[in-house]
């Protein structure tokens, strides 16, 4: 694809985003920076930016073929990937099949439990009010995102899930929750965005229940690096 990297739009906490001479793409840059807490613990994690970026775009086309309209273009390098513009939703959109984390927190489930049902909640994206969970009307009364909006968005987080839990579960790996984002194209479309990574999903091994994920970085348990290798090597095998 021959499109030039223009100026940095953004600097998140895991990418950087940059215009580029075709106003409808974007290009993002994957880094190997990790954060969790909100940002109150920072750290590195060597070569996550290439693991996430590689593995991001694997699952990306994947849910294309499944029908998912997602972000993905073309990948142009080990930590850079052609996406489409799109506005992001100021949403974190999260799905869970089984307890662990805030959820286990929150309402004294212990880690590990399955749920009777796949659940979504939103959190708003919002760093100085550290990400609150948001409820659907609030959403719609501060104009977060419109009803017909939140009807797709979930429409949209649920197919991901159904299309991740089943490859996920194929490569020996089970899918315990995970964090998506969606963005709107200049016509409205809602689009699948952001990544899909150990960054923000849990995946544990489904016969040891070894976390590969960013839980290893979150918690200090060790074998972060190997963590995020063994998944993209689950990938790619
Ligand atoms: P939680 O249990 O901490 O709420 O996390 C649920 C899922 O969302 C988990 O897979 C990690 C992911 N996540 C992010 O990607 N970004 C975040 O800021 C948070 C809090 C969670």
């Amino acid at each position: 694809m021959d499109i030039k990297k223009l100026e940095q739009r953004y600097e998140g906490k895991a990418k950087k985003v940059y215009a580029t001479s075709d106003p409808a793409y974007y290009i993002v840059e994957y880094k190997d920076d990790a954060t969790a807490f909100n940002g109150l613990k920072h750290g590195t994690i060597s070569g996550k930016g290439v693991i996430n970026n590689k593995m991001s775009n694997l699952m990306f086309q994947l849910l294309e073929k499944a029908g998912v309209k997602t972000h993905f273009v073309e990948q142009l390098s080990d930590r850079e990937t052609v996406v489409k513009a799109v506005e992001i939703v100021p949403l974190e959109i999260i799905i869970r099949n089984v307890a662990a984390g805030s959820f286990s927190k929150r309402y004294g489930v212990a880690e590990g439990t399955a749920l009777k049902c796949p659940t979504l909640e939103f959190s708003l994206k919002n760093d100085e009010l550290n990400d609150p969970l948001i409820n659907d009307s609030h959403i719609i009364a501060l104009g977060v995102a419109t009803e017909k909006e939140l009807d797709e968005i979930r429409t949209l987080a649920y197919k991901v899930n159904d299309v991740l839990r089943e490859f996920f579960a194929g490569i020996g790996v089970k899918l315990i929750d995970f964090k998506i984002e969606a963005g709107r194209l200049p016509d409205g479309t809602i689009i699948l965005a952001d990544e899909i990574s150990p960054d923000n999903c849990r995946f544990w091994d489904v016969v040891t229940h070894e976390k590969l994920d960013k839980d290893r970085f979150r918690h200090d348990l060790g074998g972060v690096e190997e963590a995020y290798q063994e998944m993209l090597r689950r990938l790619t095998l």
